[in-house]
């Protein structure tokens, strides 16, 4: 599969314990937030901790194609010149969003209640994840969708030119499709209000209280109800991005299941709507310890330390607690085909429109390595084996940096490692991910197949 120019084959192997400290790159649903809301406010914003990704770029360059002035300082400090909100101008050129649906998503309902048109693509992968989950809703705000089959990019959004506010229930758990459906309602006279079922990753809600929006939120007998009073004067930030639990996760799993490991990740966030993987690992059994645990910025943050742990076992993983580690998935079946007896996760059938569908991606790539998986539309067993995994083959990564990462990850810990036919998505989430690892002690190459 091709998108991302020559793909990277890499390959990983087991060397000895990854010992020492794992600064991983800033959060990636924040970063691309603070862009996007910076640009939506009146006056300068200053992002520091930034993740400089791929994805995040895309939406620094759709937000200077929209009008706003976006630069990188010396020091690593971002600034954002908003144009306020309903002041975006029309791009003249095609917003192309590289791998990432958060950008696309997010930025669509942002210009959705904007009389401006706009043309939104995106690589092999994003091109074909749905975005009629987004333009339904936008819809009927007025704003029109002209885009391909089942609502997906290339499309046009043409912004509602008098938008009335909605009271919207997402069919799916969905942070994007949330986002998405607030963004468009800031410009738009009145109240909109999102109902989610089940409460998904809140930074949208807490980002933009923070740049002085009302946002309200009660839980009801319907799930979490989000109310957004229009038209507000967004005033600009000072963010610190906290470091991305989502990327964490690669070295804590991989020190959980490569022998002898001991490792500490600093100053990850604990926000409950993100920390689920955490809590799953515990009950499984994993030394994984919370040290310094302390409040930054209204959030709960702790510096995440993770030890070897043989005597991992299988569990249930709660249904109710997949929106938490939803991006985790891939990561957590690694350590459970390391673990005695079957991990069983269920209620997951978002996990099939993500960067790839996720569960036939590794479910494919883990059996090769030997492992017995069984799977169904919206669930999945992995059978542990018991720290025995053989390993020696190329797994696809289908365009999606998590695949690629966990993948790499297995490969620590098999008896014949592991290759991956392509390693540049990584790039999108965690560009540091390589150096980090090896910092660890593990031995990741790049291979010329
Ligand atoms: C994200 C929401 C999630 C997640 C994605 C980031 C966000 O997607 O998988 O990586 O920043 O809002 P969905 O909204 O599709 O669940």
């Amino acid at each position: 599969m091709s998108g991302h120019g020559t793909p990277i084959p890499m390959s990983s192997r087991c060397v000895g314990p990854l010992k020492g400290q794992a600064d991983v790159p800033g959060d990636k649903s924040i970063s691309h937030r603070s862009i996007l809301f910076g640009a939506m406010a009146v006056g300068e914003t200053t992002v520091t901790g930034l993740l400089e990704g791929d994805d995040v770029l895309d939406t620094a360059k759709a937000m200077r194609a929209f009008g706003a002035d976006v630069a990188r300082g010396d020091d690593g400090v971002w600034s954002i010149h908003g144009v306020g909100v309903g002041g975006f101008a029309e791009p003249d050129q095609v917003i192309d969003c590289g791998n990432s649906g958060t950008g696309v998503r997010l930025i669509m309902g942002a210009m959705a209640t904007t009389p401006i048109a706009a043309t939104f693509t995106g690589d092999a992968s994003l091109n074909k994840r749905p975005m009629g989950r987004v333009t339904d809703p936008l819809a009927l705000f007025g704003a029109q969708a002209y885009g391909r089959s089942q609502g997906r990019l290339p499309l046009t959004i043409v912004g509602a030119k008098a938008p009335v506010p909605v009271v919207y229930r997402t069919p799916m758990p969905s942070a994007q499709v949330k986002s998405a459906v607030m963004l468009a309602g800031l410009n738009c006279p009145g109240q909109t209000v999102v109902i989610e079922a089940e409460a998904t990753r809140d930074h949208t809600e807490r980002m933009l209280q923070g740049f002085g929006a009302d946002v309200m939120v009660e839980d009801t007998p319907e799930g979490r109800a989000i109310t957004l009073t229009g038209e507000p004067e967004l005033k600009p930030q000072t963010i610190i991005v906290p470091r991305d639990p989502s990327s964490a996760a690669f070295p804590v799993c991989a020190a959980l299941i490569v022998e002898g490991s001991d490792v500490l990740v600093p100053n990850i966030g604990l926000n409950p709507t993100r920390a689920g993987l955490f809590y799953t690992l515990q009950d499984m059994g994993a030394d994984l310890t919370f040290e310094n645990m302390r409040e930054e910025g209204g959030e709960p943050v702790a510096d995440l330390r993770a030890r070897y742990s043989p005597n991992l076992k299988g569990i249930d993983v709660p249904p109710e607690r997949a929106a938490s580690m939803i991006d985790e998935y891939p990561i957590l079946s690694v350590v459970a085909a390391n673990a005695e007896g079957i991990t069983k996760m269920h209620g997951v059938k978002e996990l099939r429109v993500k960067e790839s569908d996720r569960i036939d991606a590794m479910a494919v790539g883990l059996r090769a390595a030997g492992v017995t998986v069984d799977e169904g539309e919206d669930w999945w067993h992995v059978h542990g084996t018991g720290g025995a995994v053989t390993g020696g083959c190329v797994a696809e990564s289908h365009l999606d940096h998590r695949i690629a990462m966990s993948f790499l990850i297995l490969g620590m810990a098999a008896k014949n490692g592991m290759a991956v036919d392509d390693g540049s998505p990584i790039a999108t989430s965690f560009p540091i991910f390589e150096g980090l690892m090896g910092a660890l002690g593990a031995h990741i190459t790049r291979d010329n197949r």
